[in-house]
Parts: C-alpha cells; sequence; structure tokens
C-alpha cells in the first residue's frame, strides 16, 4: 500500500526586532498623577506592557521606547518572534508564564490561544482594546484605565464566537508588569478573628499563587503589596492590587526568566462557571492597582482616594457624617429582652449614639445559634407587639434603626428549611455540611431571592429600618445547584443583585457587609454597600494590626471600629477605655457594649470620646491617610486634611520595647513650611505619674508651636507611654 505523502508544516522566516510581526505600531501612554503605564501596540498579538511605575517624562519618545523594547532572540528560544508579556497572556504563542486565559472546548481542542489585535481605542487615560482568535473562536474586550489617583483598573471580557461551547477554567481581570527590583510580596493571610495579616514573602524563582475558595475571605483578602524589601511606609516604590470581588480569587505573582515580575488577579472559578455557550460571554470582577513612589502609604491613599470616588455609592449622592452606632451583640448577644433594649436605647442615646443596631436573635426561634435562619418575622417571645416600638423607641431619640440579617443562609430548625428543603445549596447524594448549624440559600433561584427580597423590603418599610447589617457566617463547600452545578460565582452575582433592589426600593436604606468579621470586605461588596466590618476581634491591640492593614485598601470610613466592653470577648484582655476609644475614633465609630453597665464615670468619658470623634469626623473621614512608625512597639498613624492645614494622629504603645526610652515621633503628610499648634483633646491629659518635661507639657498644650518639617524630620518625643495606652494629637496649623 503506498503511504500519502506528508506535507510538512510551513516554518516561518525567522523575524528580527521591528520587522513583520514584531513591528512595532504605536505607543500607548496612560499617565496618573504620578504613574505612567506604556503599551506597545505591534502588529501581531495583543499590546505589551512596556512599562508601569513613576511617571515619566512628557518627552519620551516613541522610538526611543521601540528602540529599548525590541524583542532579541535567545539561544534556546523560540526561532520566530513571539510577543512579550501581553494585557493577557494565554497558553502558547511561547509563553511558560502564568497564562490568564485557561479554555478549550469540551473534545479538547480549542485549548491555546493566540490572540491579534483588532483596535485600540482611547478617551482620555481610558483604554479599550479589542482582540480575536479566528482559530480558537475567541473574541476579547480590554478595559483598562488610569485615574488621576494612580489607580489602574482593568477588566477583561472574553466572547465565544465558536460554535462549540467554551470551558473557560481561568480570565484574569488585570495583568501587570513589575521591574526585577521587586522582590517581596505582602500577602493578606488570616482566619476568623485575625484577618488582614500582611506576611511579606520573598519572591525568588518561581511564583506565589494566593486563592481563596470558600466565598468568604478570612484566608486571604482579595489584595497584595509588592515592593523591593527596602520600601517602607512613606519610602521606596511599592505596587498593590486588589481585586472587586466577593467570591473566590487567584493573585499570581511569578518572577520570570528575565528578571521581571509578573502580576495578575482574577476571580477563581470552580468547574463549569467559565462555560461559555456559542455566543455567550464572560465578564470578569473589575482589578484595581497602585503604584506609589512614596512607600506603601501612598498605594493606601491612592486606593482610599479611588474607592471614595468610584467605588462607593451613597445614598442621595454624598456620604452624610457616618453616624456613631451602638451594635447590641458583644453587649447582650442573645439575650434580647424588650424592655432591657428599649433602656439600652436610652442610655445610648444620652451617650451621644446615633444609630441603634439589634443584632442576631430578633427573630423566629432564634434564642441561639441553632434555629431561627431564614424566618425573618420578629420572636413574639421578646417583641410581642413586634419591632416597631423599639423603632419608634429608637427613632424618637433621632437616631436611626439598624437590624441584623443573614439572609443567605437557613438552619435546618426554622419554618424556612422545612418549606423548601430544595432551596439549599449542595451536591446531591453528599452528605450536607453544615457549619454554625446552617446551610447555604442558592439565592440565584429567583424564587428564593425573591422571597428574601419581599420578607426584608415589608419589613425596612413597615419597622422603618434605615440599615441592615449583612452577616454571612458560613463558607460554602460542595455549593452546587439544583442540577449539580457549581453555584459560588453565581451566588455572588445574585447577592449583588439583591443588595442593589433593595437600595433601589428603599433608596435611603445603608448596608453593612460583614462575614463573622472580615469575611467579605473587598471593593466588590463595597461597590453595593456602605461599611464592611473587619474583624469580630474587637480588642484595641489586635484592632491596631487589623485596621492599619485594612486602611492600605480600604478607606477608614466605611470599616466598623468599635469600643468594645473588657475583658475582651476573644482575647481576654483588658485595657482602658481611653486606649479602645483612641484606637477605634479614627474608622466607622461603633460601640458593642451594653450601655446600661456602665458607670458614671465611664459613661461621661465615653460620652466626651463619641464627641470628639464627632467633632473630627470630617477630616478623620475625608484626609489623607498617614502610617508613620516603623517601630513595631508603637504604632503612629493619622490622618491630615488635603490643604495639611490640620491633622489627626494616634500614637499607640503596644509593648515595653522602647516604652522606657521613647525614640522621637516623626509624622508624615505634613507641610514642612507651616507651623502647627498641638494638642491633646478632651478627655486626655498627658499620662500622669510620669515626669514630662516642662518643654513637652508646652508642645502637647500647643503653647510651642512646631514646623511641619520638625514633626516630619526631626522628630519629637512623646511623653512616657506605658504597654497599651494610647494619646490621640491634634495638629492645627497656625
Ligand atoms: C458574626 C458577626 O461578625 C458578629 O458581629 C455578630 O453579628 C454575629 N455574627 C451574630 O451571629
Amino acid at each position: 500500500m503506498t503511504q500519502a505523502p506528508i506535507t510538512p508544516p510551513c516554518i516561518p522566516e525567522i523575524e528580527l526586532a521591528g520587522q513583520g510581526g514584531s513591528h512595532p505600531e504605536a505607543l500607548i501612554r496612560l499617565d496618573g498623577t504620578n504613574s505612567t503605564l506604556l503599551l506597545i501596540r505591534r502588529r501581531e498579538g495583543l499590546p505589551e506592557i512596556a512599562y508601569w511605575g513613576r511617571r515619566l517624562p512628557q518627552e519620551i519618545s516613541e522610538a526611543e521606547i521601540f528602540a529599548v523594547r525590541a524583542p532579541d532572540s535567545p539561544n534556546n528560544g523560540p526561532d520566530q518572534w513571539r510577543p512579550l508579556i501581553t494585557l493577557l497572556d494565554t497558553i502558547g504563542c511561547w509563553n511558560f508564564d502564568m497564562p490568564g486565559l485557561i479554555a478549550a472546548r469540551p473534545d479538547g481542542s480549542g485549548w491555546t490561544a493566540n490572540f491579534e489585535t483588532e483596535q485600540v481605542a482611547r478617551e482620555g487615560q481610558r483604554l479599550v482594546v479589542r482582540g480575536k482568535d479566528t482559530v480558537s473562536g475567541l473574541a476579547l474586550v480590554l478595559n483598562l484605565e488610569l485615574g488621576p489617583d494612580d489607580v489602574l483598573t482593568s477588566q477583561a471580557r472574553l466572547s465565544n464566537t465558536g460554535t462549540q461551547t467554551l470551558r473557560v477554567e481561568r480570565l484574569v481581570s488585570g495583568t501587570y508588569l513589575l521591574p526585577e527590583s521587586v522582590d517581596t510580596a505582602h500577602v493578606l493571610s488570616g482566619e476568623w478573628g485575625n484577618e488582614f495579616g500582611i506576611e511579606p514573602m520573598n519572591l525568588t524563582r518561581g511564583g506565589i499563587v494566593v486563592e481563596s475558595r470558600r466565598n468568604r475571605t478570612h484566608d486571604h483578602f482579595p489584595g497584595m503589596l509588592l515592593s523591593p524589601a527596602n520600601t517602607a511606609e512613606n519610602e521606596g516604590e511599592a505596587w498593590a492590587v486588589q481585586l472587586g470581588w466577593s467570591g473566590g480569587h487567584r493573585l499570581c505573582v511569578e518572577r520570570m526568566e528575565d528578571g521581571r515580575v509578573r502580576l495578575s488577579c482574577g476571580e477563581y472559578l470552580y468547574s463549569g462557571e467559565g462555560d461559555l455557550a456559542p455566543g455567550a460571554e464572560l465578564v470578569t470582577p473589575v482589578a484595581y492597582a497602585a503604584y506609589s513612589s512614596a512607600g506603601f502609604s501612598g498605594c493606601a491613599r491612592a486606593f482610599q482616594a479611588h474607592a471614595r470616588r468610584h467605588v462607593l455609592h451613597w445614598q442621595g449622592g454624598k456620604m452624610k457624617p457616618r453616624p456613631v452606632l451602638l451594635n447590641s451583640w458583644e453587649g447582650s448577644g442573645f439575650d434580647l429582652h424588650e424592655d432591657q433594649l428599649m433602656r439600652q436605647v436610652d442610655a445610648a442615646a444620652a451617650l451621644g449614639i446615633e444609630r441603634f443596631v439589634l443584632d442576631d436573635g430578633w427573630f423566629g426561634a432564634r434564642r441561639d445559634c441553632d434555629a431561627g435562619l431564614g424566618d425573618w418575622f420578629s420572636a413574639a417571645s421578646v417583641f410581642p407587639n413586634g419591632l416597631r416600638p423599639l423603632a419608634d423607641r429608637i427613632h424618637g431619640h433621632g437616631m436611626e434603626f439598624g437590624l441584623w440579617y443573614e439572609p443567605e443562609m437557613v438552619n435546618p430548625d426554622s419554618d424556612l428549611y422545612r418549606a423548601h428543603p430544595d432551596w439549599v445549596l449542595q451536591t446531591r447524594g453528599y452528605p450536607l455540611w453544615t457549619s454554625r448549624n446552617q446551610l447555604v440559600l442558592d439565592i440565584s433561584r429567583p424564587e428564593v431571592s425573591d422571597y428574601l427580597f419581599e420578607a426584608i423590603s415589608e419589613q425596612v418599610a413597615s419597622v422603618r429600618i434605615d440599615y441592615i447589617k449583612w452577616d454571612f457566617n458560613r463558607d460554602l463547600v460542595e455549593a452546587s445547584d439544583a442540577q449539580g452545578r457549581a453555584a459560588y460565582r453565581r451566588q455572588v452575582l445574585a447577592l449583588y443583585a439583591l443588595w442593589e433592589r433593595l437600595h433601589k426600593a428603599h433608596p435611603e436604606l445603608e448596608i453593612e457587609s460583614c462575614a463573622s468579621g472580615g469575611g467579605r470586605a473587598d471593593w466588590g461588596a463595597l461597590a453595593h454597600t456602605q461599611r464592611v466590618w473587619t474583624s469580630d476581634d474587637t480588642d484595641a491591640l489586635e484592632r491596631l494590626a487589623i485596621q492599619g492593614a485594612a486602611w492600605h485598601f480600604l478607606p477608614p470610613e466605611v470599616t466598623g471600629c468599635h469600643i468594645s466592653e473588657v475583658p475582651n470577648g476573644i482575647t481576654g484582655r483588658t485595657t482602658t477605655l481611653d486606649f479602645r476609644a483612641c484606637v477605634a475614633i479614627f474608622g466607622h465609630l461603633g460601640l458593642e457594649l451594653d450601655p446600661t453597665h456602665l458607670s458614671a464615670e465611664e459613661s461621661t468619658r465615653l460620652k466626651a470620646w463619641i464627641a470628639l470623634h464627632k467633632r473630627l469626623r470630617g477630616l478623620l473621614h475625608h484626609g489623607q491617610a498617614q502610617f508613620c512608625a516603623a517601630d513595631p512597639a508603637r504604632v503612629v498613624r493619622g490622618v491630615v486634611s488635603d490643604d495639611a492645614r490640620s491633622g489627626v494622629f494616634l500614637v499607640a504603645q503596644r509593648d515595653w520595647v522602647s516604652a522606657r526610652r521613647p525614640s522621637p515621633i516623626r509624622l508624615s503628610g505634613l507641610d514642612p513650611a507651616k507651623t502647627y499648634r498641638i494638642t491633646l483633646p478632651e478627655p486626655q491629659n498627658l499620662p500622669a505619674g510620669y515626669r514630662p518635661s516642662e518643654a513637652q507639657k508646652a508642645v502637647f498644650s500647643g503653647k510651642v508651636p512646631v514646623s511641619g518639617a520638625t514633626l516630619m524630620d526631626v522628630g519629637i518625643f512623646p511623653p512616657f507611654m506605658p504597654p497599651l495606652s494610647a494619646m490621640v494629637m491634634e495638629l492645627q496649623a497656625v
């Protein structure tokens, strides 16, 4: 039998730099105030990332960048030219780094991708890049914008233009190129009661992948900081990224063969969640990234400014002063009695509280965490006449009424579960996992979200609820819908839709996103809510670290910071009321205690702290965040107004190291040329019983104004501060 002749595949000529497909066609430049992103569009492939970092002078020429970025042909490398790091790296195309897209057809074909750029449209500092791969049947739209706050936002949209289903396993929201000097990834790690830990990890060869796969992110907040080893809070280059998404995520940082670092971030897709029928598209969550040449604080300020301008949505279009609230959880737990709550409301009003939040335990058979979730009607045994009398008492004091819900959950011991056992997410045939005795409802089913919407909406209107604390107290596991398909992604989208539906129906309603503390404190949630709870650990010492890390990604005014009872319910630690207050007043202040249990002296002091917070919140919640201390035993941080005329700083002593012989405090963010009067506002005094010098007394009582230059560079000696003590310094330019 004669064999058919074999036709060898055609091998293209070797292309040198600047020839054929590698020929650069356009330099695309986006500028922030202090940063620049350079992309090179070539004849073939998607635009390459040439640079992202410090702002470049305007006069840098296209020819110069093309010349220095001409690709070479390394020994042992490909014989044909291929695009270098692009806006979306795929499998194939001689890319061996972590791919940003993994997809294939059900029969296994179409598993590589090789995009061509069809169009790059530009409007100001915003780009829309359209690409296609006719072989694999893919169309791509990448949206990128570099804002004046130096935050780079990106989002991808992938369409299936083929005739078979496309199975997308991974599609990243953003890809970034960092220089070879970056050698540390600061990974956000934690657990319940211990969120927002920052762990520096050395970037050698290979990569670091950080994934969270439970639809709650106690384990890993979806953000990361990156820097060279010597970057500090206020010095050196820093890059940061965060994903606006409340489901699973994947952050990947990898040192490439040439030493540079590639970073990408995107959602974590469970099997089948990225399946696209012909003509269908997958839209990623938005990724946000910041660059700063002023250390990590610069990234924090960029993120805070961006969230204030673009992510947060306020009722009536503008944030009203954040109401100081009292939350019943730590003070009362499940031990709720209407008459006692009425007394708490009166006591709270006398302290200056502006929002009273009734936490878990007010509904159905919910006398502990074993029963009742899902039955969103008030418990007759606690509220014989419903919630309205309590709401009226609260409103009568001019306060707002907040109510706790955990809408996505159901206890098996509930009327709702008995009526609709099929509404829960589960993989049929496997054991039904409970956690805190609860199951997760499939809220992507219209009948389930309608039930929740109607139950909550009716109550919001009839009881007059101003605020919802929306809790979420278990991880998703084996979360399949009724057809057995993974439902993690749809659950998040359904939640966002439900929040929006409630906001639309009740334009004044505010919502707090809580998930056993800080399990859902991301920008995806914050695009639909007005507050996040960063941790159930309200111990002020622990909160110093938790809040400090969280504020590198979130504006303080949306983070709940509460003064709670001592000994602390989680750590057992006892700290002074002043210490707890100093730490809490920098965020969205609240109390987490029973106000009827306070002594007269405690009430007076607490009232004064609340009044101080109210006086300062205009600055605390709009100013520029400052993180100052290099000393691990002491925290110095604060906020400075945009015009640098006023500032508020916290000095908190964590332990004995550096307490006996304190090093000078150096502040940041002030105007070196301005002179400031420093005061320790009421109810504080200089720590008594120690020996402050006369000069110190004069400085801290505003009698000797000090220049910004001295405060930032020379530094001032704080008075002796024992561990677990703190002071708040107010600065006013003279
Ligand atoms: C977890 C939250 O983080 C707490 O603040 C409290 O609301 C409890 N759930 C109530 O069950």
